[in-house]
Order: C-alpha cells, then sequence, then structure tokens
C-alpha cells in the first residue's frame, strides 16, 4: 500500500467524526487517531505483532479487579499518569508542586494531633518527624488546613495491603494546621517499595529490564478552604530509587533531608503553599 493510501485512509477515517456532538470528545478521538496511525507507520506495525498487542491489552483489562486497576499501573509505569498530573496541576508559580496520588489511599484516616504519630503497629524503622507550615502564595499562614497523610511501614507495605496483619489505621493520619499554619507529624521512615509486578504491566517492565521499586515518600493530601487541593509526597533524599521510580513521580521539590534536631530527632521540614481556587 503506497503512502498516499495510506494518507487517505487516515483523512476517511477522521472525516467520520465530522458530526461529532461533543467537541472534546471529538478533539481527543481524532488526536488518539491521528497519533495510532502515525505510531503504526512509524514502527511498520505488523499483523501477528498488533495482535500481540491486542492480547497485551486484554490481559491488562483482564487483571483488573475491584481492588486492582492493572491500566492505572500500566499509565503509571509509561509515566502517562505523572504527565497527566503535569497538566491538571494549575498551581500558581511559587506553589508546592504535585505528584501522582498511587493506589493507596484510603479515606477517613483517624484525625491525629499536631505532633502525634500516625504509627499504631510495632514496627523498628527509624521515627523521623516531618513539620512545617501550610501558606497561601502571599505567605499567608493557612489555620485550619488539612493534611490527610498515608505512608508503607518498614515492612514496605501499606496498612490497606495488608489486612489483618497491620492495623487499619497504622501509618494513616488526618493533621490540621494550628493558628499559624504550623503542622507536625509524627511516623517512620518510608521505605522503597515494589509497585505490582504480578500482571501484564510488570510483565513489561521485566521484558525490558526496568525496575518496579519506588523511592521511599510519604503521602499527603493537603485541603484548605478557598485553595485548591494539593495530593503530593514527601520524598526522603537519601532513599533509593529516587532516579529510576517506576511511576516517575518524584519532583525534585519535594525531596527532604531528615537530620537530627536540636530535640535529638530525626525531622526534616516540608513547607506547602497552596493557590488560590
Ligand atoms: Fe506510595
Amino acid at each position: 500500500m503506497t503512502g498516499d493510501a495510506r494518507s487517505e485512509l487516515l483523512a476517511e477515517v477522521l472525516s467520520r467524526y465530522e458530526g461529532s456532538p461533543n467537541p472534546r470528545l471529538r478533539e481527543i478521538t481524532e488526536a488518539a487517531i491521528r497519533h495510532l496511525h502515525a505510531f503504526a507507520e512509524e514502527v511498520n506495525l505488523q499483523r501477528d505483532e498488533w495482535f500481540a498487542g491486542i492480547e497485551f491489552l486484554t490481559a491488562t483489562g483482564q487483571r483488573c479487579d475491584g481492588n486492582r486497576q492493572e491500566f492505572i499501573l500500566l499509565s503509571d509505569t509509561l509515566g502517562v499518569s505523572s504527565l497527566v498530573e503535569m497538566l491538571t496541576h494549575d498551581g500558581a508559580e511559587g506553589s508546592t508542586e504535585n505528584t501522582v496520588l498511587g493506589p493507596f489511599y484510603v479515606p477517613d484516616s483517624p484525625a491525629r494531633a499536631k505532633g502525634e504519630s500516625m504509627l499504631v503497629d510495632p514496627d523498628e524503622g527509624d521515627r523521623v518527624v516531618i513539620r512545617g507550615t501550610v501558606r497561601d502564595i502571599d505567605g499567608q499562614a493557612l489555620a485550619g488546613a488539612v493534611l490527610d497523610c498515608w505512608q508503607n511501614a518498614t515492612a514496605g507495605f501499606y496498612a490497606v495491603q495488608q489486612p489483618g496483619e497491620q492495623s487499619p489505621e497504622n501509618l494513616r493520619g488526618i493533621y490540621t494546621t494550628d493558628a499559624d499554619g504550623s503542622y507536625e507529624i509524627r511516623t517512620v521512615r518510608p521505605v522503597p517499595y515494589p509497585i505490582p509486578s504480578d500482571g501484564p504491566a510488570g510483565d513489561l517492565l521485566k521484558a525490558h529490564g526496568r525496575n518496579w521499586m519506588r523511592p521511599g515518600h510519604t503521602h499527603m493530601w493537603v485541603r484548605a478552604d478557598g485553595y485548591k487541593e494539593l495530593i503530593t509526597h514527601v520524598f526522603d533524599a537519601q532513599t533509593e530509587h529516587l532516579r529510576d521510580d517506576a511511576v516517575f513521580g518524584v519532583r525534585d521539590s519535594l525531596v527532604r533531608r531528615f537530620e537530627p534536631d536540636g530535640a535529638g530527632e530525626l525531622a526534616t521540614t516540608f513547607d506547602i503553599v497552596l493557590d488560590r481556587a
């Protein structure tokens, strides 16, 4: 088939969307068609390879259930989730960067007092403190801002991954800022952990010799009335896999070093800046 015939085919396919009543759906669908055709052209895609791709996507769908979303995992490991976070985040210059939500968020964590530890179960990990302020981009302290936090235990797993082994509220907590915008979280040092690698997304990583580990981090979902919500992580500067995060979630501005503070605790400061809604 000639190049002319192939471009006529693409034009013909696109022409079928001219009557679409939904402009945004049309824009997205047409772009997807153009890029899929260009992709097949670029790699000179052959029938058996196309079918292997169909079988891969079929297996990806079949691996999904109420607890497992293999397509999100695939999107994460291809960097698409991280890209969409970058495109969606419209925080003003100077506001704290966002990153991926990840699959382990559980709503309705217990409320915790300033300085309280969110560690509930026995854990041999280093005890650490994360403290800072929540402010707006003009520097005004935000009292009553809510920090919904979660992370993994030293065994590498989140509580939601180990029902019966970890208490459901282990390493989860909702903190609220004081009148001066300050907060303080006690926890254990988060550790690197593997993303689920026993499905098609993991098979693809292994086929390319890629790593499926994430660097140690604490998740935060920060909310304050009148401000844009912020979904982010604090990364430990001394963790492994900062440079090869399997899901491309690391932002340099979110990396912090734990160091002994005046009280002899391992602590770091993570000041948060929110943009107005
Ligand atoms: Fe995580």
